[in-house]
């Protein structure tokens, strides 16, 4: 029998309501195989964490992460602290020290899922948005100086690198050549940013050779949010850089039905060091505490995980047991217009998953 060993780090406001059911979720699935089980280690990092000790997570704490298969992610984000901090000393900070540099947008209306496009099936909205997760708008470099005064001037640079852009539309490629209709889209702003995106477009037709299959073509970034709304069939998987992804992902996940839905993996393609798994959803302030956030966008994201792990067969049952309960209106919870708790919706896909006695391949 296999031990996964998996780092969970709720964070802030509902992450730590989402989180405890993701792994309730896999405590489900580990009893019904002979397979795996899972050990699991709790991190209370996060802005209860800074309030304490001034850091979001303490020094040696990706030493802490270095040795596990996975990490399952919650939402960084308190109204007391700012979110500069909250993200860069938690979320970025674990993504850019474990070169997670590729991250994973998955996004499909699940079964009973009122989407807002009218002329759209669930059948023309089955798109996976690849982010350049390492850096382009989210370098980190910047800075400010003369604060408070008129000649205060402060910079976020945007730094692409061509190792950084080949690595990137290499994994896109591969992606979109595995799914059944090899297609790519590059998002670009090539028109306007005439240096680094240039590049971009350049890297994207070189390694686009390598994957003579894959049809792709390029959009400009706000020509893609019309494409999204329009011709949302016309898409598949698509590459963009960090801030672009960013947008087009909420875009995304409000187009398939809601925010509360929508999984992430920030993946290290490499396997040099854990990937981690999130929901896309924030901290939620106006709802934490409660006991109504939507988990499905957790337990999404935990079937990502699974497949990391290469447990494709209990992924999908994982997967059946979500849209099982996504399908099923009175387990919707108040992001999806229904009354359903977190607790209900949990207590609902971990049945699905124990339900048959076959164990899991
Ligand atoms: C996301 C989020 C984060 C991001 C926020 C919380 C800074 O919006 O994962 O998409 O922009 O990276
Ligand atoms: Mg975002």
């Amino acid at each position: 029998m296999k031990t996964y060993r998996i780092a969970t780090i709720p964070g802030d406001g509902i992450g730590k309501e989402v989180v405890p059911a993701g792994q309730q979720v896999l405590e489900a699935l580990a009893r019904c195989t002979q397979n795996f089980e899972f050990q699991f280690e709790n991190f209370d990092w996060g802005a209860d964490y800074y309030r304490q000790h001034g850091v979001m997570m303490p020094a040696d704490g990706l030493a802490a992460l270095r040795d596990k298969d996975a990490i399952l992610f919650g939402s960084a984000g308190d109204p007391d602290v700012p979110d500069h901090i909250t993200l860069w000393g938690l979320r970025l900070k674990i993504c850019q020290g474990f070169d997670q540099y590729a991250n994973v947008r998955p996004t499909r209306i699940l079964p009973g899922i009122d989407a807002p496009l009218k002329r759209c099936t669930p059948d023309d909205l089955n798109w996976v948005i690849v982010r350049e997760n390492s850096e382009g708008e989210y370098s980190g470099i910047g800075g400010r100086v003369h604060q408070g005064h008129p000649i205060e001037a402060a910079t976020d640079v945007s730094i692409l690198t061509r190792a950084g852009v080949e690595r990137i539309m290499r994994f896109a490629f591969k992606l979109a050549q595995s799914r059944p209709r090899k297609l790519l889209t590059v998002i670009t702003k090539s028109n306007a940013q005439r240096h680094a995106m240039v590049m971009w477009d350049e890297v994207a037709l070189e390694i686009s050779k390598e994957f003579p299959d894959v049809k792709w073509d390029k959009e400009l970034v706000d020509a893609a949010t019309a494409r999204m709304v329009n011709r949302p069939a016309t898409l598949d998987t698509i590459v963009a850089t960090n801030l672009h992804a960013d947008i087009l992902s909420d875009l995304a996940a409000a187009l398939a039905g809601s925010l509360g839905i929508a999984p992430t993996g920030n993946i290290d393609p490499e396997r040099r060091y854990p990937s981690m798994f999130e929901p896309i959803h924030g901290s939620a302030f106006d709802i934490m505490g409660k006991g109504l956030a939507n988990p499905i966008g957790t337990f999404w994201s935990v079937v990502m995980l699974l497949e990391h792990l290469g447990e494709f067969e209990a992924a999908k049952r994982v997967m059946a047991a979500v849209e099982a309960v996504t399908a099923d209106a009175s387990l919707h919870t108040g992001d999806l217009g229904g009354k359903a708790t977190t607790a209900h919706v949990t207590a609902a896909v971990c049945a699905l998953v124990e339900r048959t006695e076959a164990a899991v391949a």
